[in-house]
């Protein structure tokens, strides 16, 4: 089931964030997510949360701030199932998504890419000595 998050789930998207930045919690400070207006997504079974997606309006376009799928989950669809969903319900004809990406992140490029966003720029040695990707698609 695909739900938007609530104050209860922070603990969980912290957990599970921490697959992505081991200072998950500090660094996205979920309490101001959910009340400024942005959007967290979730797909879970029951309680347990499998995956969840971080969105942020700004004035012209939608940045997708972070995307994390259970390990014993992934490769199942979740991640496209999620975007899907979120561009469906949320978004309209010609609206912008943007979105970062380490240049070493090759499961998440070929899910980026697989679902029509194209590499626009690069920051070079952006995390450390790694480059990121700015990807872009437009609906
Ligand atoms: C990147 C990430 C979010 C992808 O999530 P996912 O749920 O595994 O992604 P999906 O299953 O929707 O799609 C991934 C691939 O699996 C394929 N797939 C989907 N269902 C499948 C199935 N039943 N069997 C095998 N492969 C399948 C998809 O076609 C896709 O392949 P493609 O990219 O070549 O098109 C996940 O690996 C993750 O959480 N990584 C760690 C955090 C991270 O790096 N986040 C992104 C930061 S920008």
């Amino acid at each position: 089931m695909i739900r938007e998050a609530q104050f209860n789930d922070i603990n969980d998207i912290n957990n599970l964030g921490e697959c992505l930045n081991n200072n998950f919690s500090n660094t996205y400070n979920l309490d101001n997510y959910i009340n400024d207006n942005k959007y967290i997504l979730l797909i879970h079974e029951d309680k347990s949360i499998d995956a969840f997606l971080l969105i942020f309006k700004n004035i012209d376009n939608y940045e997708i701030e972070a995307l994390a799928v259970k390990k014993e989950k992934r490769r199942q669809g979740i991640a496209h199932e999620l975007l899907n969903y979120f561009y469906s319900t949320y978004l309209k004809k010609n609206d912008i998504i943007l979105l970062e990406v380490a240049s070493n992140n090759n499961d998440a490029i070929n899910l980026y890419q697989s679902l029509g966003f194209t590499i626009v720029n690069i920051r070079k040695k952006y995390y450390k000595d790694i480059d990121a990707l700015i990807m872009k698609k437009v609906i």
